[in-house]
């Protein structure tokens, strides 16, 4: 006979409590890392953020829109023209009150955007129009990290103020070990945290 275990009664999770809650874009490239922005923004989530997600189309190869809808409580972000949700544009709308842009996994393609101005999509957009402090994760293999061209785009990039975490050294997905491998999403988070306190502190006069 066949059984049926009983369904247990929803699990009545806690409010989360432990930050104040901020306004987080998180936006995701077209990397395998991609599935680790799902842990990140389940843990922004979690932490009591507001989180908003948008992915490059690429993004959408590695990771599907529904489980960062699902896991933010919001659409997802993914075209710059869809003016019946945002009238705006996407772009404006989606920037407006942000307190921290995190880019995570940032492709090498999206430094040399953010790098050299180019707007072409939305996530591109996003950054030259939010004006929050930005928090980059990148993620590729070695040989791409290690190129010239990448490290002079980084390095831009730090001296237009944008923040960095990782890339760590580690198994990357060509299997190889290797420089390139995006950052734990708990340190991600941590680096959120400590730029977030540290704009608290320059807004109260701190610092
Ligand atoms: C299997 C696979 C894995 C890839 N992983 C990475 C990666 O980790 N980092 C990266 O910079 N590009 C990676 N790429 C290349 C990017 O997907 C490609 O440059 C793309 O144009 C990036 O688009 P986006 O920056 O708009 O997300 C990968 C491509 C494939 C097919």
């Amino acid at each position: 006979m066949k059984t049926t275990a009983a369904l247990s009664p929803p699990i009545a999770l806690p409010m989360p409590q432990n930050e104040s809650s901020r306004q987080i874009l998180l936006a995701v490239g077209g990397g395998i890392a991609a599935y680790k922005s799902a842990i990140l923004c389940s843990r922004l989530a979690q932490a009591g953020h507001r989180v908003q997600t948008v992915m490059t189309r690429s993004a959408t190869e590695f990771l599907g829109a529904a489980t960062l809808a699902a896991l933010s409580g919001r659409p997802v972000g993914q075209d710059g023209f869809d003016t019946a949700a945002h009238p705006l544009g996407a772009h404006i709308e989606l920037a407006k009150d942000i307190d921290l842009m995190i880019v995570a996994p940032a492709t090498a393609n999206l430094l040399a955007k953010f790098a050299h101005g180019i707007a072409d999509d939305l996530v591109s957009t996003l950054y030259l129009q939010n004006a929050a402090p930005i928090l980059i994760a990148p993620a590729m293999s070695d040989p791409m990290w290690s190129q010239p061209a990448v490290q002079r785009n980084v390095n831009q990039l730090k001296q237009d103020g944008c923040h960095f975490v990782g890339p760590d050294s580690g198994w990357l997905s060509c299997r190889v070990q290797g420089m390139g491998r995006m950052s734990d999403p708990d340190m991600i988070l941590h680096s959120a945290r400590e730029i977030l306190a540290a704009s608290d502190r320059r807004f109260s006069g701190d610092e």
